[in-house]
């Protein structure tokens, strides 16, 4: 029989519960081959592969920024909901790849899909961006504060790549996705969340340049302080332990057991990463999703993108118990957990 989640938080009394009424998502269509790669900088097929099971990744054109992705990956959302962009109360854009410095990047989406009365705003978080932005999303709509909350993981990482660092650039691709909050009665929704940082390793995954500490000028603009650095071995212990951790955490938040859980959904950044969660948490092979193989590490995007392939694929259904966690600079990771 089907476990009952526990009374969490996301349940408490005179709050609504928040359903994920709409997915969508959005990649562009030129593709990077591990082949193509080998041809830029000294590395293999066969290093990429075993190293990250990453063989291709998708490139966003010159002219197409974060915000043409999200508005794309928004407004598939938007169409299976049945809703229109009028109706939004609410955009939110977890990148960070934003557009421009400032506005953020949810306004241009809210001009491109012509969600008028939507209050707009760009979260902060790195790869763990989307999940947060659900967070906060459903802090709305459990208020009753908002009807309508759209919210997009959205990045385009190959514009600040290093595409002379072979360490970083076989990792990255671009992409959209998005997710559509919203009270539905009929299902609990989410019903487990938790979010956490830690800022004493912000110097192992970070853009040194174009903030106020170092705006990039004519002189240090070949320094490459405008592209991602990364210490990868010191990231991938970290996104283990604190990915296991969190999904750990909501399972105990909502009263399930591992068992219950239908489909876990993990933050696409490497496949050994990826299988190492999957293993120490004692959930079978075929109830991972995996898309890290066709995007690469998409940041803020990659959750959103496979929960829309899992959803669109039919792999999760109504009544699943959805576990996704993420992980990314900052340091920040984050896990929940949606009935479908
Ligand atoms: O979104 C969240 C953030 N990102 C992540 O979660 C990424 C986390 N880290 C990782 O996924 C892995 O650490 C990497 C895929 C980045 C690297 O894998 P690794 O098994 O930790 O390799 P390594 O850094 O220990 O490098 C091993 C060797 C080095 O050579 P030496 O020093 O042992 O001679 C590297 O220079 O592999 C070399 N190497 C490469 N060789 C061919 C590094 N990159 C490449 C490459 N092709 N692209």
């Amino acid at each position: 029989m089907k476990r009952q989640p526990r009374s969490s938080p996301c349940f408490a009394k005179g709050l609504r519960t928040t359903s994920i009424i709409g997915t969508g998502s959005y990649a562009p269509e030129k593709r990077l081959t591990n082949d193509d790669l080998s041809r830029m900088v000294d590395t293999s097929d066969e290093w990429i592969t075993t190293r990250t099971g990453i063989k291709e990744r998708r490139i966003a054109a010159k002219d197409e920024q974060t915000s043409d992705m999200a508005a794309k990956a928004a407004l598939r959302a938007l169409e299976q909901a049945n809703v229109k962009p009028e109706a939004l109360d609410l955009i939110l854009v977890a990148t960070a790849t934003p557009d421009m410095v400032f506005p953020a990047t949810a306004c241009f989406v809210q001009k491109k899909i012509g969600a008028k009365k939507a209050a707009c705003f760009d979260v902060s978080a790195a790869c763990a961006g989307f999940l947060f932005a659900v967070e906060i999303g459903q802090q709305f709509i459990s208020s009753r504060t908002y009807e309508y909350v759209m919210v997009i993981g959205a990045d385009k990482l190959t514009a600040i790549t290093n595409w002379t660092d072979r360490n970083t650039c076989v990792l990255f691709g671009d992409g959209a996705g998005a997710a559509l909050l919203a009270h539905r009665g009929d299902a609990h929704g989410v019903i487990s969340t938790y979010m956490a940082s830690d800022g004493k390793f912000s110097d192992i995954l970070f853009m040194p340049g174009g903030g106020t500490k170092t705006p990039i000028t004519r002189e240090n603009a070949h320094m490459n302080l405008h592209t991602i650095h990364m210490s990868g071995k010191e990231v991938y212990k970290q996104a283990v332990t604190a990915m296991l951790a969190a999904a750990k955490k909501t399972i105990e938040r909502a009263g399930l057991a591992v068992e219950d859980i239908a489909c876990i959904i993990p933050h696409q950044a490497n496949l050994r990463i990826i299988e190492a969660v999957g293993e120490r948490l004692g959930i079978p092979r075929e109830k991972v999703f995996v898309n890290v193989d066709r995007y690469g590490n998409t940041s803020a995007a990659a959750v959103a993108i496979a929960l829309d392939e899992a959803n669109r694929s039919g792999r999760i259904k109504k009544g699943d118990y959805v576990l996704m966690v993420v992980f990314g600079g900052g340091l920040t990771w984050a896990s929940t957990i949606v009935e479908w």
